[in-house]
């Protein structure tokens, strides 16, 4: 292994600017020659990509986003696809490559290593839905801001008296609403993984305000309802103003917090050793503090993340 290229893929998260530092510093340290490509798999198609020294990766792991840009690329499935961006590493010299993103991006890091170019994945989404790893990069940080997000909610909800509903991210991962949720002394928690009805919900809210509740903060997944129907219809059935409050991409945003920051330092070091000792087709987690790496083909399709049921009878117990 000679020259390294780096990507971020699919939906940025704080730290990803980290873990390509990560990359490029231990990389040169290995005497490496590294590539930056932009905008993810979209780069690697169109040959955009730029040679990276350590000045490169200056002043970057204290910010937000990805400075080689990320996106999504859906024709990557396509095989004629991968073998142009296959094409254009080898053009350059590369022979592997680093992938930053979430399960998405590990399936184009899966597909090339099966035509022949090592790949290794880091986990980069504020989602916390990879496999093989207790924390994603991008995670905590994100749960850092719901909870800033939350806290000034609860500052409103509480001098009016109000029922708040707060839609966190995580496609259909509920660990950013659970630990957003206890953290921030959530009421209610709404989850992907635990089938709920809205009755159910009503039925504990009115419960809550006859033990004297005089406010109630829900913390719901996105993608599981449409808020303002809900609060609409809570409001209706338990007489209580209700709003909802759609976090969106605030959650993305933002200087990575120390967390993330070392974890990506991590990761990003560690994805270099491991091509260093000849591993391809591997992704990167960290399982009880400690560096660790699985197949990345297994990761996607035989790997599930444990679902927190003990964090969740800890949130029902505080409600
Ligand atoms: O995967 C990260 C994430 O922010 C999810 O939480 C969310 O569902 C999705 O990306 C939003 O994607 P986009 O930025 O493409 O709208």
């Amino acid at each position: 292994i000679k020259k390294i290229g780096v990507l971020t893929s699919g939906g940025d998260a704080p730290g990803m600017n980290a873990a390509i530092r990560g990359v490029v510093r231990a990389g040169l340290a290995e005497g490496l020659e590294l590539f930056g490509i932009y905008d993810g798999y979209l780069g690697l198609y169109e040959d955009r990509m730029l040679s990276l020294d350590r000045y490169s990766v200056s002043d970057v792991i204290n910010r937000g986003g990805t400075f080689l840009g990320s996106a999504r690329f859906p024709e990557f499935k396509e095989e004629s696809v991968r073998q142009i961006a296959i094409e254009n590493m080898r053009k350059r010299g590369l022979d592997a490559l680093v992938v930053i993103g979430g399960d998405g991006s590990y399936m184009g890091a899966k597909r090339l290593t099966e035509m022949g170019f090592p790949c290794i994945g880091l986990p980069g989404t504020i989602d916390n839905d990879v496999a093989g790893t207790d924390y994603t990069i991008g995670y905590q940080t994100a749960l850092e801001t719901v909870v800033e997000a939350i806290d000034r909610l609860r500052d409103t909800s509480s001098s009016h008296q109000r029922i708040s509903i707060v839609e966190v991210m995580g496609r259909h991962c509920g660990d950013l609403t659970l630990s957003a949720a206890i953290a921030g002394g959530c009421e209610y928690v709404v989850l992907p993984e635990i089938p709920y009805t809205r009755e159910e919900l009503v039925a504990e809210i009115r419960a809550g305000l006859k033990k004297g509740k005089k406010h109630a903060i829900v913390a719901i997944t996105e993608l599981l309802c449409d808020c303002a129907e809900l609060a609409k219809y809570i409001e209706k059935e338990t007489g209580r103003e209700t709003r909802a409050t759609v976090l969106g991409h605030i959650q993305r945003g933002g200087a990575p917090c120390a967390f993330d920051r070392i974890l990506a330092s991590r990761m990003g070091a560690y994805a270099v050793d491991l091509l260093l000792q000849g591993f391809g087709g591997r992704c990167v987690g960290v399982q009880n503090d400690r560096m660790v790496h699985h197949d990345i083909i297994d990761a996607i399709e035989n790997m599930r993340r444990p679902f927190r049921g003990d964090l969740m009878a800890t949130a029902k117990r505080l409600y």
